[in-house]
């Protein structure tokens, strides 16, 4: 199975999020509801494996956070971009959550990047856009984004149609509020 592990936004945003596309030639935009913002990116895992893996998942750790929107950008870089992108506000949480699914995921032998991890979310792919056009989808973006709330993340899996990607939810893990002194007696 494709596997892989994101936040899902709540549905009014990824809907805001998918009125940003614009017209450019040869660009993939994801769907408004596919929209996510990925933590981390397992490749092919077999299936005898997924009750192993929801098991470390589940043992992390985090309070619910907010995210704030930061501009949007493209990768790898400005004379070949390959990926749209908007950005969000550095949040150590967000930080912490990607770095416990890493470790999760790599002491289940599921082999991860070793480059840091880039909040992101995706929300075009393009092959051969002509030049000028992204960074003018860049530069007309002033839209606003209200923050939102993670109290969640979810395991996804994703089949490869000829129509596209399908993401199916696999589980979710709730983040909990740290519990403090009320364990306390
Ligand atoms: P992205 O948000 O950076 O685009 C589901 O396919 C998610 O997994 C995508 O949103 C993408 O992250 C990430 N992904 C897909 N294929 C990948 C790959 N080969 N390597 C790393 N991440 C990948």
């Amino acid at each position: 199975m494709r596997l892989f592990i994101a936040i899902e936004l709540p549905a009014e945003l990824k809907a805001a999020l998918g009125r940003l596309r614009a017209e450019i030639a040869g660009a993939r935009w994801v769907p408004g509801e596919q929209i996510h913002l990925t933590l981390a990116f397992l490749g092919e895992v077999a299936e005898e494996r997924l009750e192993q893996l929801t098991a470390a998942l589940a043992r992390i750790q985090s309070s619910p956070f907010r995210l704030s929107f930061s501009g949007t950008g493209c990768f790898p870089d400005h004379r070949r971009p390959r990926v749209l992108w908007i950005g969000l506000e550095p949040e150590a949480h967000l930080q912490q959550l990607a770095a416990q699914t890493h470790a999760a995921l790599l002491a289940c032998g599921i082999p991860q990047e070793e480059r840091p991890f880039s909040p992101h979310i995706t929300l075009a792919r393009l092959k051969m856009a002509p030049p000028g056009a992204a960074d003018r989808f860049l530069h007309q973006q002033k839209q606003t984004l209200s923050p939102f709330a993670v109290q969640e993340f979810t395991l996804f899996q994703s089949r490869l149609t000829p129509q596209g990607a399908l993401h199916t939810p696999l589980r979710v893990f709730p983040l909990a509020a740290a519990t403090g002194n009320a364990e306390r007696h």
